[in-house]
């Protein structure tokens, strides 16, 4: 657990923070939020917005310190990175992070900002999960490098999340279930996602978000030598806030036959720069997708209540969990239930005879689903009230690791992962 305030909103500052060396590492499209209790700490944090290092950050910053992250954090979903002030004398500092941590996703970091100059507490501290402590006062620079150590510093954890859908058969809905999803997470986390599309004959995430740019992800994978982020930034379509897109040309001037390892570099950057990466698989059996799915976090396999549907779901899944035993198991999303006088299969049935959890099951609608689709919208966005968009979010909170708040108490997870790393220090 730690407490950072985020400020990309919040008005910004004069005062420039320091200048970087050239060549310093941006830092990835990470989520920052600052809870402070002074006004110059909170100055102090949202001029670190102007550090070259901060251009792709999003930072906000609030009221309230410990205190106030804490109850923000009861309802809210937590960023990548907190920090939050303290003024509590040393020995209640721990007690009240302890309960930050109760509300905090295991992935979130949290840097503290106190102005206790005490080494046994920063040791403490550190020991107990907490990323940086730094005192107070400091600059800017110094903010801006302890950010840069957790997300930027060579061997860094890429902060990517990777979840690749597929379909059980062409058609089944695999794309239109994954945009939504990847919606449905920037929207309630408040992260940024990519979708790659990498049906690049016929990959539909331009038409479904409404976008037509000159560049996509052909470029990406066709670039002689290596892709860089400033790259990666320029082939990106930003199709609303926190989504972004590497989308197919749908072209078939040329054919597209790739290599195992041909997407593997993009994958890895997308991983290191975005965190929540949408990989929008084709409905084919080749090489690369068969690598892809194997270094993926999640795999979600989209089916139909049908035999066929059946048949090829449970083939995928048996070779998926062979090529990664140790890996988390692929997921099953049922869709279009229900369609008039079609005979199916029950979707938990379909799921045990797979063996693999069922994680959502959507029903077909025609109208719903058809209207968004022309008009190049989410379903969220055409129909808010249509408790769809729950079926997507909740599969968006279990692929991204977060129970929804109303289903699980986000505190265990948190607390079992810094009693991970304790037993691992
Ligand atoms: N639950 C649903 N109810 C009604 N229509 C749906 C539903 N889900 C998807 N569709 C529609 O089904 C069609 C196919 O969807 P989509 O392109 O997402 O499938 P896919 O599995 O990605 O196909 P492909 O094999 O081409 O990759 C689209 O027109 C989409 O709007
Ligand atoms: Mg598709």
């Amino acid at each position: 657990m730690s407490f950072l305030t985020p400020n990309k909103d919040a008005k910004a500052v004069e005062e420039p923070a320091g200048e970087v060396a050239t060549g310093a590492r941006l830092l990835p499209r990470i989520t920052i939020q600052a809870f402070c209790e002074h006004t110059q700490t909170a100055e102090l944090v949202e001029s670190a917005v102007h550090d070259r290092r901060m251009s792709k950050v999003a930072l906000t910053t609030h009221n309230g310190g410990l205190e106030g992250a804490v109850e923000s954090y009861k309802s809210n979903p937590t960023p990548n990175l907190i920090i939050v002030e303290t003024t509590l004398p040393t020995e209640e500092i721990p007690a009240s992070l302890d309960r930050l941590a109760e509300v905090c996703d295991a992935s979130t970091r949290l840097i503290v900002l106190g102005h206790v100059n005490d080494v046994l507490l920063y040791r403490e501290l550190i020991r107990s999960g907490v990323s940086e402590y730094l005192v107070l006062p400091t600059s800017a620079q110094s903010i801006v490098n302890a950010i840069s150590e957790l997300f930027a510093a060579e061997g860094a954890a890429p902060i990517g999340r990777t979840i690749a859908f597929v379909g059980a058969k062409g058609g089944a809905g695999s794309s239109t279930v994954a945009h939504n999803v990847g919606w449905a997470i920037s929207q309630h986390l408040r992260q940024d996602v990519l979708i790659l599309d990498m049906d690049l004959a016929f990959g539909t995430a331009g038409l479904n978000f409404n976008q037509d740019p000159p560049h996509g992800i052909a470029d990406a994978i066709g670039a002689p030598g290596k892709v860089d982020p400033t790259m990666l930034d320029r082939l990106m379509s930003k199709a609303a806030n926190h989504i972004n897109l590497l989308t197919a040309p749908a072209m078939l001037d040329k054919t597209f036959d790739f290599g195992e390892r041909d997407f593997e570099q993009v994958t890895e950057l997308a991983q290191k720069t975005t965190p929540v990466v949408v990989l929008d698989l084709p409905h084919t059996w080749t090489a690369w997708v068969r690598h892809t799915l194997a270094t993926v976090d999640e795999i979600v396999i989209v089916a139909e209540p049908d035999l066929a549907n059946l048949r090829n779901a449970k083939n995928l899944a048996d070779t998926v969990k062979a090529l990664r035993p140790t890996e988390s198991e692929p997921l099953l999303v049922v869709n279009k239930l229900g369609v008039p006088k079609r005979p199916e299969i029950a979707p938990q049935e379909f799921a045990n005879s797979i063996e693999c959890r069922l994680l959502g099951q959507i029903p077909f609608d025609a109208a719903t689903f058809g209207t968004a689709a022309n008009n190049g919208q989410m379903l969220a966005e055409v129909a808010g009230n249509n408790r769809i968009n729950d079926i997507f979010r909740s599969v968006g909170m279990h692929v991204t690791g977060r129970s929804a708040p109303e289903v699980t108490s986000k505190g265990s997870s948190i607390i079992q992962s810094l009693l991970k790393r304790k037993k691992a220090s």
